[in-house]
């Protein structure tokens, strides 16, 4: 059923991650460091969307990661064994005209009071205090694609060598942060696993709501507008991503984001959608007809993908592989590719010539967490695939996208599928976050069947 506007349910919401948890991964960061080493790492600034306006802030997801702070204009500074504190924070000014305008600002005695930062200082003090912070460290570790995060450093290193503070070492070079940070963002605590389940669960109350809404002569914007009301109308700050809702041969362009089109009787729609609840990101992708019923060969393709999907999400466990997976699904969408006439031939050939490619020609997974995209390698190495650990939150996202070609037959020509689903690694295997939305089609059917 739609929800009823009457009696609507607010989702019961997860608790924030605690001070003490941005705490204890700015102290594993800092006990990765050599000695006499520290990090300067920035947060996001506002970006001008047009003349005087700005896009809605979002803060860097590694700065909030060490600290839960979504002021622009921040930077965290890190320096382990500082008697003073380890952890400083300079922010933007207090500044009574402004707040008046944007709102609260934390102001330095905020950042100490509220996150647990041990000491903060705003802007307005940063050229007196940074590099006095810095001086005497050896080796600095910062994002190497930050343009401030370098000039904080270039700075610093002459500061060093003005010999302004002779008799202490002379700062050696820089060194980057990234992999160190996203080593650490690719496992998930339990506390970010109950965000992303959540954010996960929003998705799929929207999902579920874009099909019931869905029915020939409303356009793709309209199903948009129904999943992005339900996002933020559950508390979420909106899309995680741009939504993309592609009716018909719209399905087959992998980042459809013109979302322009009439929904047509006989066409299937993909919809690929999720929220950023606290900053966390759910992904769901479902494909389902326009008029309720999959017609005969919709539903012979869509049996292909889901079978696919159903094997590659059972996959998922500890000391598995994307690699692996992502084997598994090329093998199963090859051979139903061939059953349904679309390939010829058997299906290792198929999948060593890679015409199997001309239907799926993307990866079956990637990391999801405050990124939908989200960090961490997938290697170990260059022969290496990463094994599957508990903790690791991943899509699972097989499609076929079947080209208006004159030699496909007429019936499957311009048909886009895909079905996504969210899911994390456990100890006893996998846990699926996104299976609050269906995707059988006679679950579909049914659900679409209620108006
Ligand atoms: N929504 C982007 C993706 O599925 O990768
Ligand atoms: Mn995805
Ligand atoms: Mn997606």
């Amino acid at each position: 059923m739609l929800p009823d506007p009457e009696s609507p349910t607010l989702l019961s919401r997860p608790p924030a991650i605690s001070v003490d948890e941005y705490r204890q991964r700015r102290e594993a960061l800092m006990a990765q460091l050599p000695d006499n080493a520290a990090v300067v790492l920035p947060g996001a600034e506002l970006m001008t969307r047009s003349r005087d306006s700005e896009f809605a802030f979002r803060q860097n997801s590694d700065f909030y990661y060490l600290t839960g702070i979504r002021e622009p204009d921040a930077l965290l500074v890190l320096l382990p064994g500082r008697a003073e504190g380890e952890s400083v924070v300079f922010c933007q000014d207090r500044d009574p005209t402004m707040e008046a305008w944007t709102g609260r600002r934390l102001g330095a005695e905020g950042v100490v009071a509220e996150y647990g930062i041990e000491q903060a200082f705003e802007n307005t003090d940063r050229d007196k205090q940074l590099l006095t912070l810095l001086a005497g460290r050896e080796l600095l570790y910062l994002p190497l694609d930050n343009t401030e995060a370098v000039s904080v450093a270039e700075d610093a290193l002459s500061d060093a060598q003005a010999g302004l503070r002779r008799g202490r070492p002379p700062l050696k070079g820089w060194l980057d942060i990234s992999p160190l940070i996203h080593a650490m963002r690719l496992i998930k605590s339990d506390a970010e696993i109950a965000l992303l389940r959540h954010a996960a669960l929003i998705s799929a109350h929207a999902h579920r709501r874009a099909m019931q809404v869905a029915r020939p002569g409303l356009c793709e914007f309209q199903l948009q507008a129904e999943l992005e009301h339900e996002f933020v109308w559950q508390g979420a700050s909106g899309p995680a991503y741009s939504t993309i809702v592609g009716s018909g041969a719209n399905a087959c362009v992998l980042h459809y984001i013109e979302n322009s089109a009439p929904l047509s009787d006989n066409d299937l729609v993909l919809i690929d959608a999720g929220a950023e609840f606290e900053l966390y990101a759910g992904d769901i992708t479902r494909t389902f007809p326009v008029s309720g019923r999959f017609s005969d060969a919709q539903r012979a393709l869509y049996q292909v993908v889901l079978h696919a999907q159903q094997r590659a999400v059972n996959a998922v466990q500890p000391g598995g592989t994307l690699a692996d997976i992502h084997q598994g699904v090329v093998y199963d969408l090859t051979a139903g590719l061939i059953e349904l006439g679309l390939l010829e031939g058997e299906v290792q050939a198929r999948i060593d010539d890679e015409s199997y490619r001309r239907f799926y020609l993307h990866s079956t997974s990637h990391w999801l967490g405050l990124d939908v995209h989200d960090v961490g390698t997938y290697r170990l190495d260059e022969q290496t695939p990463r094994p599957l650990a508990s903790g690791m939150v991943l899509t699972v996202e097989p499609g076929l996208y079947i080209p208006s070609d004159d030699d496909i037959p007429d019936a499957y020509q311009g048909i886009g599928i895909r079905i996504e689903d969210n899911v994390v690694v456990t100890n006893e295997g996998h846990e699926v976050l996104t299976a609050d939305v269906p995707k059988q089609v006679d679950e579909i059917e049914a659900l679409m069947a209620k108006k």
